[in-house]
């Protein structure tokens, strides 16, 4: 056998786990935006969910629940911003695209009944943008005009 041949005889099984291994992990969830979900998983639990816990239910007290709310931001004027401004966001010591890659999972995996429809997913260049101007003591007053707005929302995607 020429020595080319065998170099492909013996790398083929490893090309092919290395093919399997990556569909499982792309199959396991199509998430609009998240070209990663395993290392969005792993990054949530290394920075997120100390505060706002492992299912997304917070705490009640100062860290909001993501479960079934997260995403209705996104149907308020301001909301998509607001998003990627939260200091817990735009501060994190994550490049950009794992950070859009971990706020488009973060929507999906706690609230996905209220993305909207026409919901265009984070980039990396918006997150970006957004994240170097982190909201500061204006956050609380900002939080509570948009979650007052949620009564008013049908699932529209803001702007
Ligand atoms: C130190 C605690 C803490 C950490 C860590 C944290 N957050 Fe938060 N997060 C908060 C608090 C508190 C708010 C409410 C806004 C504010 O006061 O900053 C919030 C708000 C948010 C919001 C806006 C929704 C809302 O209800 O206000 C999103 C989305 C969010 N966080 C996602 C994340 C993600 C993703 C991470 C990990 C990269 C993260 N947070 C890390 C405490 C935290």
């Amino acid at each position: 056998m020429k020595p080319g041949r065998l170099a492909f005889v013996i790398a083929l099984p490893f090309g092919l786990v290395l093919a399997a291994s990556a569909a499982v992990r792309a199959g396991q969830v199509a998430i609009p935006g998240v070209h990663d979900a395993y290392q969005a998983r792993t990054d949530y639990q290394l920075k997120c969910q100390g505060c706002h816990r492992p299912d997304g239910s917070g705490d009640d007290r100062s860290n909001p629940p993501m479960r079934s709310i997260v995403a209705r931001f996104l149907s308020v004027p301001g909301g998509r911003e607001f998003i990627g401004r939260v200091p817990g966001v735009a501060t994190v010591d994550l490049p950009d695209d794992r950070l859009a890659n971990l706020v488009n999972w973060t929507i999906f995996r706690f609230d996905p009944a209220h993305v909207p429809p026409n919901f265009r997913p984070y980039t990396a260049e918006e997150v970006g943008r957004l994240r170097k101007n982190p909201l500061r003591l204006e956050r609380a007053a900002m939080r509570a005009r948009l979650v007052a707005g949620f009564a008013k929302t049908h699932g529209e995607q803001s702007q």
